[in-house]
């Protein structure tokens, strides 16, 4: 059994996971911004002890350091979830760069600010994992170009993870970054490809088998290496 932190449980692939962790009784430390409207799904799970929510916002770096006080607990898997698809207009000829900076906080400082706050708790757990959900959008050597403010910070985030990857290695702590698949969810749409279950199943599937070898890297739901 181990404990990871969740960030965005409220609903889509961060709900999945926290549900797949919870039933197979690992404890699940998830975040939400409005804890108010946390799903009634989680009662039960809160009060057996196995399920702790946090509320933070990963635009607030303020609120992820108050969260990291409230745990006094080692952490052995961080999933940074917590995304948005970014503004209606963001195309290279046509940006709304409030949007775009905004996109950035989120998707790329989002997951940097949370690992720093909680590092304290990765190392307090043996071989910790840092696992950023990313997307195939972000691969450099792919040159769509829609929804380019989403694509570029999916880029930096990975970018973000490898350096944490190399950063970490002497702590033994490992870092990488997955593509979900096209996921029907809110962000996905309902004509998306795959599965919250799928995607959520692969996932736990890849963390269990990561080892510091795959550390830096960037990998699919099912396992398969992707291109940065
Ligand atoms: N769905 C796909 O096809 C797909 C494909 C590739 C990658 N991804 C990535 O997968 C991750 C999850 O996506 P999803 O499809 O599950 O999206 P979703 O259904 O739109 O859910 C997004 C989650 O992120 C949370 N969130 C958004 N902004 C936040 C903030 N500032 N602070 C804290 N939490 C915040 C949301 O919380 P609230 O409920 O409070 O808004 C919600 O829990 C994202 O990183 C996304 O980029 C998704």
């Amino acid at each position: 059994m181990g404990t990871y932190l969740i960030t965005g449980i409220g609903r889509g692939i961060g709900q999945e996971l926290a549900r797949v962790l919870l039933l197979r009784g690992d404890r699940v430390i998830g975040t939400v911004r409005d804890p108010d409207g946390a799903s009634a799904e989680w009662d039960g799970f809160i009060k057996n002890g196995q399920l702790k929510l946090l509320s933070l916002d990963v635009r607030d770096g303020g609120s992820i350091k108050e969260a990291a006080k409230r745990l006094d607990e080692p952490l052995h898997v961080l999933i940074n979830n917590a995304g948005i698809i970014g503004p209606d207009r963001q195309s290279t000829l046509d940006m709304d760069f409030d949007g775009f900076l905004d996109t950035l906080n989120v998707n790329t400082l989002g997951p940097l600010r949370t690992v720093q706050a909680f590092l304290p708790h990765l190392r307090r757990a043996r071989a910790a994992k840092i696992v950023t959900i990313s997307s195939r959008m972000g691969s450099i050597s792919y040159a769509k170009s829609d929804r380019i403010a989403y694509r570029a910070s999916k880029s930096a985030v990975n970018k973000v993870m490898q350096g944490l990857a190399t950063d970490l290695r002497e702590d033994g702590i490992i870092a990488i970054s997955v593509h979900p698949g096209w996921v029907r969810t809110d962000m996905g749409g309902s004509g998306a490809d795959v599965s919250v279950q799928d995607s959520a199943d692969g996932i736990i599937k890849l963390i269990d088998g990561i080892t510091p070898g795959n550390s830096g890297g960037f990998f699919d739901w099912q396992g398969k290496p992707v291109s940065f």
